[in-house]
């Protein structure tokens, strides 16, 4: 083994046509914990939370403040907002709804995620209202959460294709983050839901939304890794120019609306792929490993394949 796999750190080599620097986005306390089987102790999650930040990833989504009676795996989500203290301009949390929304602002967010669906019947199963409504009710959220001088982030879900609606033009993905951009999203994260997407897709999708007036300095990718391509698509995202990528520590995730979802991808994955590329990420890679162990040892999950074999 050479000296520099010995570090735990993959000899680098980089590409042309790569950015000198990318935002991990951590979902992991979010996205990971909500379709959990188990409840995680809201002492627990600050701590996960807690240690992704000491591992130097500058936005560590917290939690959601969407029904309880859907999710309760994030009923906590005041607690854990009060346990992390008054940093909170780099802990988004997901709302819903206006309610989602006054819950969030009690508890202190300075920064919120709406989320919609490119189709409708997964806006019906996962927000209970079809896809348009749910468009009107995100821009609502939006005008108020930036009313309050809150930072928005937009999601949209299925971007990749859906299982019950099959394929999913990326023109009709590109007309929703348009409309999430015009209500004021400083941002828009494009979902891979059930991780169904290829690296062919991530380029053309990218395309649609510059034809769309949404650039890629927009644009975020977040995919979810059943088909184990999820690698393969931030390498296809990074050449079209998108800078900000989603994981979560551990692979932890999934969505408890879409059955088909599995683990987002690895953070200690994506983070091994850019160390290897030569791109900043300003993040320690052991110390994540070591926070995404914490918490597959506390689930009974097994390691992501990184934090495998560095362990
Ligand atoms: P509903 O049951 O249709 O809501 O849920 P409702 O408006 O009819 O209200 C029913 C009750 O819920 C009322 O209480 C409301 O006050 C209450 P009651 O009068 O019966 O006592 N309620 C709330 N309580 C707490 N917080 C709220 C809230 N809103 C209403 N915010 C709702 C509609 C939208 C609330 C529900 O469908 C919901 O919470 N959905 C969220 C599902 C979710 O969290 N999904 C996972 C996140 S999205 C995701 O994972 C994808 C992503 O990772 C990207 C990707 O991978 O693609 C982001
Ligand atoms: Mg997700």
């Amino acid at each position: 083994m050479s000296d520099v796999l010995a570090l735990g750190l993959p000899s680098v080599t980089g590409e042309p046509g790569m950015p000198g620097r990318v935002d991990v986005y951590e979902v992991g306390p979010r996205d990971g914990l909500q379709a959990e089987s188990r409840v995680v102790p809201a002492a627990d999650k600050v701590r996960f939370v807690r240690e992704l930040v000491a591992a130097g990833l500058g936005t560590v989504e917290a939690t959601s403040f969407v029904s309880p009676r859907w999710v309760p795996q994030l009923a906590d989500a005041a607690e854990v907002m009060s346990g992390l203290g008054d940093d909170l301009e780099r802990h988004p949390v997901l709302v819903p709804n206006l309610k989602g929304l006054d819950r969030a602002v009690e508890a202190g967010a300075r920064s919120v995620a709406v989320f919609v669906s490119a189709t409708d019947t997964f806006a019906r199963r996962n927000l209970g209202m079809d896809r348009d409504q749910a468009l009107r009710t995100a821009d609502e959220v939006v005008v108020a959460a930036r009313a309050l001088g809150l930072r928005v982030r937009g999601y949209v879900s299925m971007c990749f294709g859906d299982p019950w609606e099959g394929p999913v033009a990326a023109e009709t993905v590109a007309e929703v983050s348009a409309r999430l951009v015009q209500a004021g999203c400083a941002q828009v994260s494009l979902g891979d839901t059930i991780g169904v997407g290829t690296a062919g897709q991530v380029g053309r999708l990218v395309d649609a939304h510059a034809s769309a007036g949404v650039g890629a300095d927009l644009l975020a990718l977040h995919f979810h890794d059943t088909y184990g391509q999820a690698l393969a698509n931030v390498h296809a995202g990074l050449l079209a120019g998108v800078t900000c990528f989603d994981s979560s520590a551990g692979g932890l995730g999934g969505c408890p609306f879409a059955g088909s979802a599995t683990g987002n991808l690895a953070t200690e994955d994506l983070l091994w792929m850019l160390a290897g590329l030569g791109i900043e990420t300003g993040v320690d890679l052991p110390a994540v490993v070591a926070a995404g162990r914490r918490m597959c040892d506390l689930l009974g999950r097994p390691l992501s394949r990184v934090a495998a074999a560095l362990t």
